[in-house]
């Protein structure tokens, strides 16, 4: 058993409604046995950042243009969650590549939700928008969400939860992104974080 609450930390980079999804579940008392400590940015017009200090939860901006190196941002990613003794990580919308060196740092201890069923439309340039485009563009009429640990493979690691979602006729990569999003991401998403932050206490 851990000694301490299992602190969270969120990585984002834009509007922010899958870490809105993480702090309204631990207002409704879903999300419990993990609390979100920290949240960063790395990019400091990120929407995500107003919903964080709306919540009174600690956020920092890191922006790799202005440390200089994927290194020095890196390190003073690493940093902050160890000054702030973060548990868990969660990637939500974080666009942003992490390095093999942080992804070993934190075996089975980062989560990333990706909107498509891996192994469908995923790994290298799926992302945002783009992974609905291969979608519709491939035909098929099911897709959805996934939660998976990170690891050294690009939405490589192991998956924790999914959830299916169809696609109409007509859909845009816009309208097939906003179903996504309501259906799975902001459903799955903080289960599986509840579901790890239980087993990490347990540990
Ligand atoms: C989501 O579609 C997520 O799956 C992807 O980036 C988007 C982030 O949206 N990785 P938001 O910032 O949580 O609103």
């Amino acid at each position: 058993m851990t000694d301490h609450p299992v602190r969270i930390g969120v990585l984002v980079s834009g509007g922010g409604t899958n870490l809105q999804a993480l702090i309204n579940s631990q207002k409704k008392g879903e999300l419990k046995s993990g609390k979100i400590e920290l949240v960063i940015s790395n990019r400091s017009d990120a929407y995500a950042l107003k919903r964080a200090e709306k919540a009174g939860i600690r956020a920092e901006i890191v922006s790799k243009k202005k440390l200089g190196s994927s290194e020095a941002f890196e390190d003073r990613i690493r940093s902050l969650l160890d000054e702030n003794k973060i548990d868990i990580i969660v990637l939500a919308g974080f666009m942003a590549i992490l390095s093999e060196d942080f992804t070993r740092a934190y075996p089975k201890r980062i989560l990333n939700i990706h909107p498509s069923l891996i192994p469908s439309f995923c790994g290298k340039g799926y992302y945002g928008l783009h992974v609905h485009e291969a979608a519709l563009e491939y035909g098929v009429k099911v897709t959805g969400a996934t939660v998976h640990f990170v690891n050294e493979i690009p939405d490589g690691g192991e998956i924790i939860m999914q959830k299916a979602v169809a696609v109409h006729e007509g859909d845009t990569p816009e309208v097939l992104q906003k179903r996504v999003m309501r259906l799975a991401e902001w459903k799955i998403l903080p289960a599986a974080v509840e579901k790890v932050c239980a087993e990490y206490a347990s540990k």
